[in-house]
C-alpha cells in the first residue's frame, strides 16, 4: 500500500530499513561525526568540575528543542530562574525548565537500565507535566500549520503503536552492526513518524538522542546540544523526515542528522574551551581583589550557574551569610559580577559567562552538507 498524508500510516515498515543505507557517504559523514564526538566527550571530561557543563548546556539544549515548538523564552531568563525554579511565573520558561527535568530524569534512567518505550512515557509525561500514554483515540496528525491540510498522519490504534514501538525499543539494542550514530538517526526518524503520544513527540524524541549517545558509551554525559542546529535548520528537519516516509530518503536523513552531530559536537568544544579561558581568567582577576586568599568552592559556584545568590555561597563554600555577602561585593566592585535586585533577593550575575554561554559558536559547514533554508 502506498503512503498518502492524511491516512494513518499503519503501514509504517519495521526497523532496520530494508535496504542498506550505510553508502559510502553515510559512512565517510560518521567518520566525521564520530570524531567531533569523541572529542567532545573527551573536552567535557577535562574540565575540572562538570557541574559547570551539565548545569548550562542541558539548559541551552531545553531552550532550542522548546523553541521549535515555539514556546520562546530567553537563554537569560532561564539560567536566572535556574537557580530557584519555583519563582518563574511565565509559562515558556516553566515549560523550558521542564524540558531540562525530563532530560536529567531520562539521563538517571539509561544510568539505570536500557532505554525503553516506558523511558520515553517518563520523559513525555515530565515535559507534558501529566500521565501520557500511547495514543488511544485517532485524530492526532501533522497539518500545514497555515491551512490545517494534512502533512502526515501516524499509525492509529494502540495495539498498532505499541507493536510498532517495540520494534523500535528492540531496533536501539539489537545486535546490527550499524554505527550508533546512524542508528540513532533511523530510530529518531521512526520515533517521530510513530508518533506514540498526543503532543510532546518531537521534544520527547530529541531528548532520546541523547540518551541514546549515553547508552551506547559515546557521551559520558547528556551534553549533545543538538536542537539548536534542528531550529536553525527547521525546514529541512521537517522536509527531511517526510521524504523518508514518502520516498525512503535514509540517506539523505541520515547525513542532515551526522552533519548536525558533526557541527553540534565542534561548537560545544569551542563554548567548553572558552569555559576553561574564562575561568582562569576570573580566578586570576579574583586573586587580585580578594584579600586573605582564594576561596576555591567559590570559584566553582560562579561558574555552575551565570546567577548565584548569597545563600549559595553560604552554602557551597561554608561560610557565614556576612563573609559571602563580603565576598560577592567585592567582585562587583571588581567587576566580575554584576548585582540584581530581584524582589527581597540579590541576584549576582556573571555576565562575562552568560555572554559567553548564550553566544553562538560558528562552526563551518561540511563540504556537500545540507544547508540550513534561510526562512
Ligand atoms: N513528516 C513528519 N513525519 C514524522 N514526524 C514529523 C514530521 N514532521 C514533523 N515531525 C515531528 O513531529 C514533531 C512535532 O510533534 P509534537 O507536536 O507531538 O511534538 P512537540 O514536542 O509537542 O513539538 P515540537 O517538536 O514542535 O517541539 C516535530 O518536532 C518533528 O520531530
Ligand atoms: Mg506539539
Amino acid at each position: 500500500m502506498t503512503w498518502t498524508a492524511p491516512e494513518p500510516y499503519n503501514e509504517l515498515p519495521a526497523l532496520p530499513p530494508r535496504f542498506e543505507v550505510e553508502t559510502r557517504t553515510v559512512l565517510k559523514a560518521t567518520v566525521a561525526a564520530r570524531a567531533a564526538i569523541a572529542a567532545l566527550d573527551q573536552a567535557a571530561r577535562r574540565i575540572p568540575n562538570p557541574a559547570v557543563l551539565i548545569n548550562t548546556i542541558p539548559l541551552l539544549e531545553a531552550q532550542a528543542s522548546s523553541e521549535i515548538e515555539n514556546i520562546v523564552t530567553t537563554a537569560d531568563e532561564l539560567f536566572r530562574f535556574a537557580v530557584d525554579e519555583s519563582a518563574a511565573n511565565d509559562p515558556a520558561t516553566k515549560e523550558t525548565l521542564q524540558y531540562r527535568s525530563a532530560l536529567f530524569q531520562g539521563y538517571e534512567a539509561v544510568l539505570a537500565r536500557p532505554l525503553t518505550i516506558n523511558t520515553a512515557v517518563a520523559v513525555c509525561s515530565t515535559i507534558k507535566r501529566r500521565d501520557m500514554n500511547v495514543r488511544r483515540l485517532p485524530g492526532t496528525y501533522i497539518g500545514n500549520p497555515s491551512n490545517g491540510a494534512a502533512i502526515y498522519t501516524p499509525p492509529v490504534g494502540e495495539r498498532i503503536i505499541r507493536d510498532k514501538l517495540s520494534n523500535w525499543e528492540t531496533f536501539i539494542h539489537s545486535d546490527h552492526d550499524m554505527d550508533p550514530l546512524v542508528a540513532m538517526a533511523i530510530a529518531h526518524y521512526q520515533f517521530e513518524a510513530i508518533h506514540p503520544f498526543e503532543d510532546g513527540n518531537g521534544r520527547t524524541g530529541r531528548i532520546l538522542n541523547v540518551l541514546m549517545l549515553v547508552e551506547k558509551g559515546l557521551l559520558a554525559a547528556p551534553i549533545l546540544y543538538l536542537s539548536r542546529y534542528i531550529i536553525e535548520s527547521k525546514n529541512d528537519y521537517y522536509r527531511l523526515l517526510l521524504k523518508v516516509t514518502s520516498h525512503a530518503a535514509w540517506e539523505e536523513w541520515i547525513l542532515y542528522i551526522l552533519e548536525g552531530l558533526r557541527q553540534t559536537a565542534l561548537s560545544t568544544i569551542k563554548k567548553i574551551d572558552a569555559i576553561g579561558e574564562l575561568q582562569q581568567e576570573t580566578m586570576d582577576r579574583i586573586r587580585d581583589v580578594m584579600t586573605g586568599g582564594i576561596n576555591a568552592d567559590l570559584l566553582l559556584v560562579l561558574f555552575e550557574q551565570p546567577y548565584c545568590r548569597i545563600a549559595t555561597v553560604v552554602a557551597r563554600c561554608h561560610v557565614s551569610r556576612p563573609t559571602a555577602t563580603s565576598w560577592l561585593n567585592a567582585l562587583v566592585r571588581a567587576g566580575v559580577l554584576v548585582d540584581l535586585k530581584v524582589g527581597r533577593e540579590r541576584l549576582f550575575i556573571n555576565t562575562k559567562y552568560l555572554a559567553l554561554l548564550t553566544r553562538d559558536e560558528v562552526i563551518t559547514p561540511s563540504v556537500g552538507s545540507i544547508q540550513p533554508e534561510l526562512f
